[in-house]
């Protein structure tokens, strides 16, 4: 293959690899994700392309640079010669390329202006954004309360059940975090760095009661539980991918908290499936286990109809600053994770994202630098 050929193949390799790395920034971006795989191969790829296209072109650079040398001596062209006679290859190859990714840069705002309009509804368009439509949609009235006294109350039952599962007892949690709170609130961090050490039994039982555990069984038909819930409906269900905990075997678990245990929906490690579905974020694979939150809106739903969605993801949110605190205090990393691929999350916890989806991931386990 000739240079020029070389050359043409880099360029068109150079413009897939930015437009990826391009994407994948904006997507790294709008989710929330700091440490983006394939964001990092692409920018990487980038780099080693761009390399290769100056050393392919580096005869046409160093036209380029002649020209330039020669631009003073440009009144001695004899006359007659047309301009462009005396403009090298080289230079008008880039200034073709930097029109080339001009033009490219322009289409795609355009079009990505474009499609985010199309197929919207008026209503929407009109709020901005269906999240502030559903948000103003679900404010109550006194009416709309006066019509859901009179619905029928279908409650679905607190727990979910899997009588089929081999369940795992958890030891007896609530001691082992012996940090104060308020260290454990000015220390907390996303922390994204696993080592390679197993968590421990107790640790993982210790997150778990600690963040969404029954806490206490005194006082109510319903028990308490380590964060607060609208109604005492408690619409969200933990699910456990467990990659490496000591005398647990990799697998998929629900959390039932009635018991304190754990029973497995998900037979062998989900490391790698897990990773994918977030987004391929690495720490997903490397930390002991990751956690996913999913809401079972029938449970919520029936109660507080178009609010129901609202008070799903603010108990999530409840949860995973638990989480945080938790693994703070018992000097394991965590980390929230946004950034998921929902169909993909909710088939690999055996849910269908319709009546119970996930809403929100985070990732536990020994930091790399405590290692
Ligand atoms: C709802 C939510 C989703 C998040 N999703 C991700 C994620 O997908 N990947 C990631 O690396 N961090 C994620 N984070 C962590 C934030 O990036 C982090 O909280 C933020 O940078 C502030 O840093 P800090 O938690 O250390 O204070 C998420 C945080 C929240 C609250």
């Amino acid at each position: 293959m000739t240079r020029r050929r070389l050359l043409t193949l880099t360029s068109v390799l150079l413009i897939v690899a930015v437009a990826v790395a391009g994407a994948t920034g904006q997507i790294a971006a709008a989710f929330d994700i700091n440490r983006f795989g394939i964001h990092r191969y692409a920018a990487y790829t980038l780099l080693a392309l761009a390399a290769v296209h100056v050393v392919l072109a580096w005869p046409d650079l160093m036209a380029m640079v002649r020209h330039w040398a020669q631009i003073g001596r440009r009144r001695r062209t004899p006359p007659g010669v047309p301009p462009t006679a005396r403009v090298p290859a080289g230079r008008r190859f880039a200034l073709g390329a930097a029109m080339g990714f001009a033009a490219g840069a322009a289409a795609a705002t355009a079009f990505g202006s474009l499609q985010r309009r199309s197929g919207v509804p008026d209503e929407v368009a009109e709020a901005g954004d269906l999240g502030v439509l559903y948000h103003r949609w679900s404010r109550p009235t006194y009416l709309g309360g006066l019509v859901k006294s009179f619905a029928p109350i279908l409650e679905p039952p607190l727990y979910k059940s899997y009588p089929a599962g081999a369940v795992f007892a958890l030891p007896s949690a609530g001691e082992a975090a012996r940090m104060p709170l308020h260290q454990a609130i000015r220390r907390r961090r996303s922390r994204r760095g696993f080592s390679d050490r197993s968590m421990t039994l107790q640790e993982l039982a210790d997150v778990l009661f600690l963040a969404v555990g029954e806490t206490d069984h005194t006082d109510r038909s319903r028990p308490f539980r380590a964060f607060p819930s609208s109604g005492a409906l408690f619409p969200t269900e933990t699910y456990v991918g467990v990659h490496a905990v000591e005398g647990l075997a990799p697998a998929i678990y629900h959390y039932q908290p009635q018991t304190h245990a754990l029973v497995r929906v998900r037979a062998g490690g989900q490391s790698a499936p897990l990773m994918r579905a977030a987004l391929d974020q690495g720490m997903v694979a490397e930390a002991g286990a990751v956690i996913v939150l999913a809401s079972y809106f029938d449970r919520v739903g029936w109660k507080y109809k178009d609010r129901a969605y609202r008070y799903a993801l603010i108990e999530a949110g409840h949860i995973g600053q638990n989480l945080y605190l938790v693994a703070e205090a018992l000097g394991l990393s965590c980390c929230a994770i946004g950034a998921f691929f929902d169909d993909d999350v909710n088939a690999l916890v055996g849910i269908d994202g319709v009546r119970e989806a996930a809403v929100y991931m985070a990732v536990v386990g020994h930091s790399a630098s405590a290692a």
